[in-house]
């Protein structure tokens, strides 16, 4: 038998990803400690089994104090700012949250009981690929947000070995999605999120869609991104913790399905869906990439694990059913 902790910190729990997280950890029984500042968390996704902390990455004092009185085993970090517009034109705020933000909390781990940090990195590390990505292609990140995202990864290696913890760097292709338990789901509208943006529309009388450019060098000339389901992932999270603490060794692994969608094939199945839709194509977004999806192999071997809701639909209708739920 393996043993790993009972004591999980989660910055950024109050989140999307995070509550999806917590609510498997606080399931399978582990003690959870929610640290986030609701910078764009919310209080509506706090999981009431677990503790809650308001406090921001970029305090130290409050971080050390954290794990310390808490007895902190491992930890997963999802806090950060990801809006991939917002990042260009604000380097500096992005480079002080996701940056130093990580910096400050492997420093909080010297002398500590924490033994292990999972981290949510992005498949946008990798810049524009042509075929599948697999993690042995090098990172060439090409807005400032994936910039940020690839120096906090070599952060945590770094101080992987100085403080001797593990870590599990985890490269999430496109997440969307909510939970079967209907309690928690995307709230946040800022990020722009294709699938979530389909959902809000999906409420409306008279949908509007906005494609952010239709000249790309794709199949159709619009975009092309892996979607992965948010329980999927949050349930990659689990194994993975419990992969590095036993095996004492430390992983990066791709999370996708491995198989890329246009978005205008995705607004396709919400025609479908969704009736009377009206399509406006706009100019591209600063800093995205023409297309990525992933080389999953790593993550089918390595955890032996089989996802369970990679059926787009699913996926999109997941995500409907919350939104309707919000409104
Ligand atoms: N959503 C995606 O498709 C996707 C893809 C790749 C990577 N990621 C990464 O996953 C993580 C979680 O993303 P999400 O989609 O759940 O977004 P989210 O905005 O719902 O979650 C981020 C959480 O971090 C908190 N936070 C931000 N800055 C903080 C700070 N300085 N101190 C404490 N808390 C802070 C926010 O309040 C929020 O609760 C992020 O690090 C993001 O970069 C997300």
């Amino acid at each position: 038998m393996f043993t790993f902790t009972n004591n999980i910190l989660v910055t950024g729990g109050a989140g999307y990803i995070g509550s999806h997280i917590i609510e498997l950890l606080v399931k399978k029984k582990f003690k959870v400690f929610i640290y986030d500042n609701l910078v764009t968390g919310y209080k509506k996704l706090i999981n009431k089994k677990a503790v809650f902390i308001k406090g921001d990455i970029k305090n130290s004092k409050l971080l050390i104090k954290t794990i310390n009185d808490n007895n902190i085993n491992s930890i997963i970090h999802l806090a950060g700012y990801l809006n991939i517009s917002e990042g260009q034109k604000n380097k500096k705020k992005y480079y002080k949250n996701n940056v130093i933000g990580t910096l400050n909390l492997v420093k909080a781990c010297k002398n500590s009981t924490v033994k292990n940090i999972i981290f949510s990195s992005s498949c946008s590390i990798y810049g524009n690929i042509k075929g599948s990505v697999s993690e042995k292609n090098i990172p060439k990140p090409k807005s400032y947000y994936a910039f940020t995202k690839y120096k906090s990864e070599e952060i945590i290696k770094k101080y992987g070995k100085r403080f001797n913890f593990k870590y599990g760097i985890l490269r999430y292709f496109n997440v969307a999605g909510a939970s079967p338990s209907g309690k928690i789901g995307e709230i946040e509208k800022s990020y722009g999120h294709l699938i979530k943006n389909l959902a809000i529309q999906s409420t409306k009388l008279r949908p509007k869609v906005d494609i952010f450019g239709n000249n790309y060098n794709t199949k159709d000339g619009t975009c092309i991104r892996d979607y992965i389901h948010v329980s999927d992932l949050a349930d990659i999270h689990i194994l993975v913790l419990k992969k590095i603490s036993s095996s004492k060794k430390s992983l990066i692994l791709n999370c996708g399905y491995g198989k890329g969608y246009s978005v205008k094939e995705i607004v396709e199945i919400f025609k479908k869906i969704k009736k009377g839709v009206i399509i406006k194509y706009k100019k591209k977004r600063i800093g995205d990439v023409a297309q990525i999806y992933s080389d999953n192999s790593k993550l089918k071997k390595i955890l032996k694990w089989k996802p369970k809701f990679n059926n787009i639909q699913t996926i999109l209708k997941s995500a409907i059913k919350w939104e309707k739920k919000l409104t």
